[in-house]
């Protein structure tokens, strides 16, 4: 309430000002590894200026994680370009770096090269990024690292949202922080944030006259919301903590479950700030309770889950997109489930939903 009053108090509460320029540098400090932030009004427009700045334009190959939500996908779109999308793997549950591969030699050998490779830190969890980087090198393609869920989350000590060409947090109102609605695009490069700013800006020249040289967009984060994620900022660290205790708890109660399986950190390199914490059920070991089920017994006590994201291959207005894979996010969708995963749940809440899901399972 201190920053936003502030922003009142200085009556500066356009898309310019104190807040916006010190989120920007909160948010550079906190991630440590010398990118540049500019704050825009939403995630998916940082994903539309990323790819902007990359370069992808009408006809152009994007590959992108298969496994999301739509927005990672969208922006693709947007610019004309054509999504190709590539399944998960089974342990991060992001984009596998063999289809990966695949999918970039067969492109190539099809005559068109990707632009561009978006992959996605889905539900807070890394994905195996050294091997992405490593086919990102190979055939010289540039990364994207959709980090909108993952902002708190490293891998190899590194925070996510560090990790590509350009990479893009969001501050959604569902997000592990948020500022209502907004997002950061990030890079390493001053000159390409500062494009993005531009561009986000309208795209005016230097003149004493509005004048155009380009298309612009209207993406820029208000002073008044920037100054929500300022104090959101400060509780950062405390939100991560209370997530990944989540899904302590969540792993604790029901690991040793037969057919269940909490989604977890593969080893020591993943850090995941647990944004969500989600379970697979596989009904052939829980005498055929499915997801389903679960769900709508959870429901009858009042209490959400929802399923995992539906994967992009089989959203109507993605099916007739090229797609790598062989089933694994299929797989996924249909034996998963996102449990309620808010900073604020009390023990006794989770200890209420651990039950409704054991009784589920005993019946
Ligand atoms: C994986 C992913 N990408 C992109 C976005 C888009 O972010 P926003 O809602 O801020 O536009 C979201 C969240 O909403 C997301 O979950």
């Amino acid at each position: 309430m201190d920053f936003v009053q502030d922003a009142f108090d200085k009556n500066w509460i356009t898309t310019m000002g104190d807040n916006v320029t010190g989120l920007e540098q909160d948010i550079e400090t906190y991630l440590g590894g010398g990118e540049h932030a500019v704050v825009v009004n939403s995630g998916t427009a940082a994903l539309h200026l990323s790819l902007l700045l990359l370069g992808v334009g009408k006809g152009d190959v994007v590959l992108c994680q298969d496994l999301t939500f739509a927005a990672t996908v969208n922006p693709v779109i947007y610019l004309g370009a054509e999504p190709v999308l590539v399944d998960s793997e089974r342990q991060t549950w992001n984009v596998s770096p063999a289809f990966l591969e695949e999918a970039v030699a067969d492109c190539i050998q099809k005559g068109k090269k990707p632009k561009v490779i978006v992959w996605v830190d889905l539900y807070g969890m890394p994905a195996q990024i050294h091997a992405i980087r490593e086919i990102a090198r190979k055939y010289d393609i540039a990364l994207i690292e959709d980090a909108a869920e993952a902002f708190g989350s490293s891998y190899d000590g590194k925070k996510c949202g560090t990790w590509g060409d350009i990479s893009v947090i969001s501050f959604n109102g569902n997000k592990i922080i948020t500022t209502s609605g907004g997002g950061v695009l990030l890079s390493a490069k001053k000159e390409q944030v500062e494009k993005a700013r531009f561009l986000a800006t309208q795209a005016r020249d230097e003149a004493p006259w509005y004048q155009h040289s380009q298309i612009g967009y209207n993406y820029r984060m208000s002073n008044i919301t920037a100054g929500v994620g300022r104090g959101q900022m400060t509780v950062l660290d405390e939100r991560v903590e209370a997530r990944r205790a989540n899904n302590r708890f969540y792993r604790e109660a029901l690991t040793a479950l037969p057919g269940i399986q909490v989604h977890a950190e593969p080893d020591e390199h993943y850090f995941s700030n647990h944004w969500l914490s989600c379970l697979l059920i596989d009904p052939k070991q829980t005498g055929g309770v499915d997801c389903s089920r679960i769900r709508s017994k959870l429901a009858e006590s009042n209490i959400e889950s929802r399923f995992l994201w539906k994967p992009m291959h089989l959203q109507p207005v993605f099916k007739d997109c090229r797609f790598y894979g062989d089933g694994t996010s299929e797989a996924l969708f249909a034996t998963g489930l996102c449990l309620p995963s808010g900073s604020n749940l009390t023990k006794e809440e989770l200890t209420e939903i651990v039950d409704s899901i054991k009784n589920t399972l005993n019946r």
